[in-house]
């Protein structure tokens, strides 16, 4: 039991799987874990612990935003004793660069937030993911014959803004899509020495205004999950 997971000691597998949404944690356990338990609600952000492929694994949800994945990163960390955590989610487009479906897996997140440097006195604006399970992660997409870019990405406090211009450190670090918490869970792995990565999929394009509808999530979805379960499974 953490302050803000109410799993007790032993109920977190050593890897996780991050979706920011608790009801697609709750998807991905029910329907792609075997004997799924929900270990903890609290504050209604779900965690399940189940088996893939005789493997303990853990999915639970970050919320959005650095200070909430922040906080479950964290503790997943240092309380739950993960070595592991694959962060699953959406990204926006920036521009026609990316398409709509595509699989990004993050190489660098780039981000205007000071989370890194008021919590861990990191003054870099740019942190890359953490750990070998980024290479894993292409190693099994090849595999499995799943096309996935690498790619820098703008990790952002900000969901709504009043310019509609690509950002300026978008453009910098040449962040083809915007997501709002890889910046955070890097910054937490390289604090404590754990493994992050995070695979995205493009859910919108901002400036068309096109984004896949929500029938469509959940098969739109799908590669990336196996992705993710397939890469956890090796490092389980
Ligand atoms: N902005 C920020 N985060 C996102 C977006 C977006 O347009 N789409 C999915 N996650």
């Amino acid at each position: 039991m953490s302050i803000h997971i109410s799993a007790k000691k032993g109920e977190i597998a050593k890897v996780v799987l991050q979706p920011g949404d608790p009801l697609r944690a709750k998807y991905i356990a029910e329907n792609f874990l075997e004997n799924p338990k929900l270990v903890s609600q609290t504050r209604g952000i779900l965690f399940y612990t189940g088996t893939y492929k005789g493997k303990e694994i853990t999915v639970g949800a970050s919320g959005m935003g650095f200070p909430s994945i922040g906080i479950y990163s964290f503790e997943l960390f240092t309380e739950y004793e993960v070595e592991t955590i694959i962060r699953i989610g959406t990204c926006g487009g920036y521009s026609s660069e990316v398409a709509l479906f595509d699989l990004l897996n993050v190489e660098n997140a780039a981000s205007e937030s000071t989370y890194a440097k008021y919590a861990w006195e990191f003054e870099q604006e740019i942190l890359p993911s953490q750990g070998n399970i980024h290479n894993i992660i292409n190693e099994t997409a090849e595999e499995l014959g799943l096309k996935i870019k690498q790619s820098n990405i703008h990790s952002s406090d900000i969901f709504y803004r009043k310019d509609p211009s690509v950002p300026a450190i978008a453009k910098k670090y040449n962040c083809p899509a915007v997501e709002m918490e890889a910046f955070g869970l890097f910054a937490n792995a390289l604090h404590l020495g754990k493994n992050a990565a995070t695979i995205l999929t493009v859910s919108d394009i901002i400036p068309t205004k096109e984004f896949i509808s929500a029938n469509e999530r959940e098969t739109a979805l799908k590669p990336m999950i196996e992705l993710a379960l397939e890469a956890a499974w090796k490092v389980s």
